[in-house]
């Protein structure tokens, strides 16, 4: 996803930035830019800036630059993942103040954004792109310079305080949203302010000036001595040194980090393995996901979506179609679409769909769910429902991936690039966005009330907690629940409604990353056949969540206990009765049944992950499998 870097010195800053640029490649992006100071044009009143922005990857700004003959010392740059407005060069960062003495680059949401540039607009702000981010580069030129008055709002005329870093202080005070954020303002050559909320930002100052990027790996050669900046704070770059201040202006002194990472552990984040990072990074996918999706009224907002409202109530079927892991999330799918909107819902393997011949009319929606965009089968799937007539809706990470360009609407999950082959926090991202998409037919058939969207919601939102209490608190047992299993040669993960679609997330990442065969099944179809599997210590892992159908999953797992299963609980904090028949228990926060797959599947990846380890595996390139499946 997007990042930032900038440098202020003595070494040419066009290098430092293209470096750091490319560090930060593995993050994804889909465009990438920078803005640096015109030495050549430096005087006591100032210098210009230079804008150079590209579509593409680094490589591409890299060679435009390299034309560029610049003894500049300053500049910051940016690669963007697009989420406000397609990736072009205008929405591109750095965006610019009207008079272009002001760049800016941003990471984060901007909730607030229209409403601010409608009013910027009408004070005469002129907009070259559709970003959120915009609204800054104009916010602070008019703390900068000064505000006319207002006649719509009756303001007055403001001053400006001619000062980057108090002119940005101001112009975060009225964003609403999150921000990691780096300015430079021709009026103060060297200078870079920076600003920081809910989106990280390390500043660093090393033997040649003073650095500022949201991670790093983007910085480390130059520095490891590092301020993590706190959200509300704000730093003042110069060549000569650094000082920090709190959002009322006052001088603070934040700890200085020492970073010991090597460059490969810098890349994880200073984790031991990508799989780990991103399955850590879960809790923000959720956030991030959400930011947005509601709006003032209590509706949902889902304009991405390529249907009016009056199509989306003639859907009288839904197909997900899907490959792995995002298969899965579309099992999850199915008991939401049905449960709450109660359209007929399939879930298909998209490598079967496309040679069935499915029921498919103009009132059929087919919903495409992949985290790459380019596996094959999903891509043939998509092709074949089109001609056939369905409407076709992506659900992808990977922005304009051919999923995304080849389906009439996406919504894009915000898991960030994903590294390790085993889908984690993708899979997060697909179920979260999913259930957006089952709350929205379910508000436009009126199957719930405003209220009822709005509370289940809110209550989604609350997965991103329920999610951090597991990370937390959960790893002794998740640890002791591997020990349990790693030395077995095959495994059953059971479970009955939710808990059945979970269980088929669960035995899929042990089995790709540890190699021990894993099963699963329905808990209810055990003793129509895979009981007979069961031997003394064979290891059943169980969901077995405080839901309908509990009794009835614990029912089932007494008969395993009968025949010596090792068994493994995923259960509902509190829930001490299940360890009568449990030899491990991992709980996980009592939820709503509907939202239980986003947070009982992070204890299946943690012990997924713990077995692999044990069993010496790599876990991030487990044997045999590409992150992207582009064949057949
Ligand atoms: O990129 P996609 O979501 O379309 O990929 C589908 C599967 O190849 C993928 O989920 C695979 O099963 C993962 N390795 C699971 O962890």
């Amino acid at each position: 996803m997007c990042g930032i870097v900038g440098y202020t010195g003595t070494e040419a800053a066009k290098d430092i930035l293209i470096d750091g640029l490319k560090r930060l490649e593995y993050r994804g992006y889909d465009s990438a830019g920078v803005a640096l100071e015109r030495a050549e044009a430096a005087s006591a009143s100032g210098c210009a800036l230079d804008i150079h922005r590209r579509v593409g990857k680094v490589a591409g700004l890299e060679s435009e630059l390299a034309c560029l003959d610049t003894a500049s010392t300053c500049g910051i740059g940016h690669t963007r993942w697009a989420t406000h407005g397609r990736p072009s060069v205008p929405n591109a960062h750095p965006h610019t103040s009207c008079d272009g003495r002001i760049a800016i680059v941003h990471n984060g949401i901007i909730e607030n954004f229209a409403e601010l540039r409608e009013e910027l607009e009408r004070r005469g702000h002129r907009f070259a792109s559709d970003t959120d981010t915009e609204v800054f580069a104009h916010l602070i030129e008019e703390a900068y310079e000064g505000r006319p008055a207002d006649p719509a709002t009756g303001e007055q005329a403001a001053p400006g305080c001619h000062d980057l870093l108090a002119a940005v202080r101001e112009a975060c005070a009225h964003v609403v949203g999150a921000y990691g954020l780096a300015a430079v303002c021709a009026d103060e050559p060297g200078v870079i302010a920076v600003a920081r909320k809910d989106s990280p930002i390390i500043i660093g100052r090393g033997e040649h000036g003073s650095y500022v990027a949201s991670d790093v790996i983007a910085v480390i050669d130059a520095t490891r001595d590092v301020v993590v900046l706190e959200d509300g704070q704000f730093a003042r770059l110069a060549p000569e040194g650094i000082t920090y201040t709190d959002a009322d202006g006052a001088a603070i002194e934040p700890a200085v980090t020492h970073i010991d990472w090597d460059i490969d552990m810098a890349e994880k984040g200073g984790y031991p393995d990508f799989m780990l990072k991103e399955i850590l990074e879960q809790p923000r996918v959720v956030r991030d996901t959400l930011v947005g999706r509601m709006g003032p009224a209590g509706e949902l907002d889902i304009d991405e979506l390529g249907l009016s409202l009056e199509e989306l109530n003639l859907i009288d079927r839904v197909y997900v179609i899907a490959c792995g892991t995002s298969y899965h999330a579309g099992l999850i799918a199915k008991n939401l679409i049905e449960g709450w909107a109660r359209i007929p819902c399939e879930v298909e393997a998209a490598s079967e769909f496309r040679y069935r011949n499915p029921i498919i009319t103009p009132s059929t929606l087919v919903v495409a769910v992949s985290q790459s965009g380019e596996t094959a089968d999903t891509l043939a799937a998509i092709r074949d429902a089109r001609i056939k007539g369905a409407k076709v809706f992506g659900i992808t990470n990977v922005v304009g991936s051919p999923v995304a360009r080849e389906s009439d609407g996406v919504i894009y999950t915000k898991a960030n690039k994903e590294i390790a082959v085993a889908s984690t926090k993708s899979f997060i991202g697909q179920v979260v966005s999913l259930t957006l998409l089952a709350l929205l037919l379910a508000q436009v058939k009126y199957r719930l009330t405003v209220g009822q969207v709005r509370m289940l919601f809110r209550e989604l939102g609350d997965t991103a907690e329920q999610i951090q209490w597991i990370l937390d608190t959960q790893t002794d047992a998740i640890h002791a629940a591997a020990e349990a299993c790693c030395d077995a040669h095959s495994a059953l993960f059971v479970g009955r409604g939710m808990g059945a679609a979970i269980a088929n997330e669960g035995a899929l990442k042990l089995k790709e990353i540890s190699y021990l065969h894993a099963e699963a099944y329905a808990a209810g179809e055990m003793k129509h056949g895979p009981i007979a599997l069961i031997d003394p210590g064979f290891p059943v892992i169980a969901v077995a969540t405080k839901s309908p159908v509990y009794d009835k999953t614990v029912s089932n797992l007494k008969e395993c206990e009968a025949r010596g299963a090792k068994i493994i609980v995923v259960a509902t904090e509190g829930d001490e009765d299940i360890r009568e028949i449990a030899d491990h228990v991992i709980y996980i926060p009592a939820v709503r049944d509907a939202f239980s797959a986003i947070t009982a599947t992070v204890p299946l990846q943690l012990l997924a992950r713990e077995v692999a380890l044990m069993r010496g595996c790599d876990v991030d390139q487990p044997r045999n499998l590409a992150k992207s499946v582009t064949v057949e």
